[in-house]
């Protein structure tokens, strides 16, 4: 889609200014070691789709906000969601070796690195959206209210609470549909619904736009981990960038363990549809969110 290539192709550009991660080659009080900023930059800088950031910045651009100034907010998202794969792909959760076409952080740079590498990433994300506040204290308001939503989505009633739910279910065989659910929507969903809410609150919006991005998020959010399970199973590995059939042989409660593929397949089918309808009230202004959300269903990356 060319519209999510712009998007993401201007959080690319400032992810590569960011100052709380800039290279560095020393190791000089107040500055950040050389070893640390390699190994955030090695994941951050491996690709990805960007979909989360993108995501925000097109939400500022349909409520008629300004993207500029959400840039910071939008670069943040995509480095906490960069720790979360850091710290998902270690041995002690999914134990994984491959992530976005290369092998894992903690394969090159060891264990104890990947996880500093992690924490380095969520930090800067905290870094740079709370210097983007203060560097407009006529707005600071709006700025903190959209970073309470990202710390609220990333945190330990959203990406955090459903990640640990993740890992209790597979290694107790826990096969419950309601837990499925707060999973998915917990480690997944929370990371698309409260950056849009961010977007929303960066734009002074009200509860209306608020709650239909919330409907959207989670609809989308809950789609993409949906197809994500599927692909695990019917994808390829070049595409993906990462290793397939992990959750079957990891025995993780996943849509495909609990549907089935025809189940899970019917599943995304009315997630589209729920998707579909929360954005309707924007009219053409949702015109990307409704192609994006049609994109995902049939994604092979
Ligand atoms: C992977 O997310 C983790 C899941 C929630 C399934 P993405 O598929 O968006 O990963 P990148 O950012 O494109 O690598
Ligand atoms: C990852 O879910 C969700 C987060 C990183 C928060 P998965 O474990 O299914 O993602 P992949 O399949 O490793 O990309
Ligand atoms: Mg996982
Ligand atoms: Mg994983
Ligand atoms: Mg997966």
């Amino acid at each position: 889609m060319n519209r999510l290539n712009d998007y993401a192709e201007r959080v690319n550009r400032k992810l590569a200014q960011i100052p709380a991660i800039v290279p560095e080659n020393r190791y000089e009080i107040g500055e950040m070691p050389w070893l640390l900023s390699r190994s955030m930059r090695y994941s951050l800088e491996a690709g990805g789709k960007r979909l989360r950031p993108s995501m925000l910045l097109a939400a500022v651009e349909m409520l008629g906000g300004d993207m500029d100034a959400a840039l910071d907010i939008a670069c943040a998202v995509e480095m906490i969601h960069t720790y979360s794969l850091i710290h998902d792909d270690l041995p002690g959760m999914d134990d994984d070796t491959m992530r976005r076409g290369r092998p894992t952080n903690h394969v090159v740079f060891g264990v104890g690195q990947a996880i500093l590498a992690g924490d380095g990433l969520l930090n800067a994300a905290f870094e740079t959206m709370l210097a983007c506040a203060c560097a407009h204290p006529d707005r600071a308001l709006d700025y903190l209210l959209a970073i309470r939503e990202i710390a609220t989505g990333a945190g330990v009633t959203g990406m955090i609470g459903g990640q640990v739910m993740d890992l209790y279910c597979e290694k107790a065989k826990l096969a419950d549909t309601s837990a499925l659910e707060y999973i998915q929507y917990g480690k997944t969903a929370c990371m698309f619904i409260y950056p849009l809410r961010a977007a929303a609150r960066l734009c002074g919006a009200g509860e209306d736009d608020l709650e239909a991005l919330t409907a959207y998020g989670r609809a989308f959010g809950l789609l993409f981990q949906a197809t994500d399970d599927l692909l695990d199973v019917t994808g390829t590995a070049a595409d993906m960038g990462k290793t397939l059939g992990k959750d079957a042989e990891s025995g993780k409660l996943t849509c495909v363990s609990a549907y089935g593929l025809e189940g899970t397949k019917q599943l995304v089918e009315r997630l589209h549809r729920e998707a579909v309808s929360a954005i309707a009230p924007y009219g053409e202004h949702g015109a990307f969110f409704r192609e994006l959300v049609d994109a995902m269903v049939d994604r092979t990356k």
